[in-house]
């Protein structure tokens, strides 16, 4: 099967997925902040995965460049916890988009605990329908949510209209690492099937950004800081804990055959990337 044959993403049904996710989290008291794979700088690093999740953010922050006069879009925001964190360390202004409305919902509450309401707003929306004008954002951050868009082209043809020329792209995203197994790990088909994801080609990149109109900065394979670490940690937990946050109960609909992250444990041909790209 190759990646055109198979099930793209439909951003209704990743939204419902991630409404789910978002609630059963919140309801057997897994619910964190931040939803993706997490950065550890070093082989050594003794990050725990809630140190590790906030420092990719971090790592973001660095790459993008923002300040306090700055306005960031986040886009696939998630529950917000990245774009919180972007918010009380730069004073930047972030507005997020997510296609589930549960975790809008849950994100512009934490903005407004943590006393940010009035620099950080989370709205729903399609990142393949941007509903911002043109030259509107200093900076574009997407954490892991480019691997749910079915067109990752559409998508950077976009950003690349709503950046303010001279601001930066920074994102995270899946990719199969070279050279291709002539048969794909059945880990990385689960994870593609269950959490309605797309893998990319780091050859992609450089085509689609030059394709967007974006100049390209820096990409940079974060395998080992990232999918190889985490799978490695989580094999360090009770097999309980060993699947995504919110798929352990609740209204998941989760099934022995599930994906679960020890399925993609030592697989070293399923990668992430970081990519920084700028609009010239
Ligand atoms: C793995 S989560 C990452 C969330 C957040 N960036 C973080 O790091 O915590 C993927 C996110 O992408 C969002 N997403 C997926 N497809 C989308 C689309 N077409 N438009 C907007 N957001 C989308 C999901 O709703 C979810 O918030």
């Amino acid at each position: 099967m190759t990646e055109t044959t198979r099930t793209l993403p439909v951003p209704g049904a990743v939204g419902e997925l991630y409404d789910r996710l978002t609630l059963s989290a919140m309801h057997d008291g897994t619910f964190n902040p931040n939803v993706h794979i997490g950065y550890w700088d070093t082989p050594d690093s003794k990050a725990t995965i809630e140190e590790a999740m906030d420092r990719l953010t971090d790592v973001f922050t660095e790459w993008l460049r923002v300040d306090g006069t700055s306005h960031v879009l986040d886009l696939g925001c998630g529950v917000g916890g990245p774009g919180l964190r972007l918010v009380s360390h730069t004073g930047a202004r972030v507005t997020g988009i997510s296609v589930s409305e549960e975790q809008i919902k849950t994100a512009n509450r934490l903005a407004a605990e943590a006393g940010l309401a009035d620099r950080a707003v989370f709205q729903h929306g399609d990142a393949m329908r941007l509903p911002f004008a043109d030259d509107s954002f200093d900076a574009v951050m997407a954490l892991e949510s480019l691997c749910h868009m079915p067109d990752r082209q559409q998508v950077l043809t976009d950003v690349a209209r709503v950046l303010a020329p001279g601001g930066r792209l920074v994102l995270t995203d899946v990719f199969e690492r070279h050279p291709r197994k002539e048969v794909r790990h059945p880990g990385i088909d689960k994870f593609c099937r269950d959490l309605m994801s797309t893998t990319a080609d780091v050859d992609d990149y450089v085509a689609l950004l030059h394709r967007s109109g974006l100049r390209l900065r820096g990409i940079l394979d974060i395998t080992e800081q990232t999918t190889l670490r985490l799978a490695e940690e989580l094999g360090k937990v009770a097999t309980a804990q060993d699947r995504p946050a919110a798929m352990n109960e609740g209204n998941f609909d989760f099934t022995e055959d599930a994906f679960r992250p020890s399925d993609l444990a030592g697989v070293d041909d399923f990668g992430c990337l970081l990519v920084i790209a700028e609009r010239p």
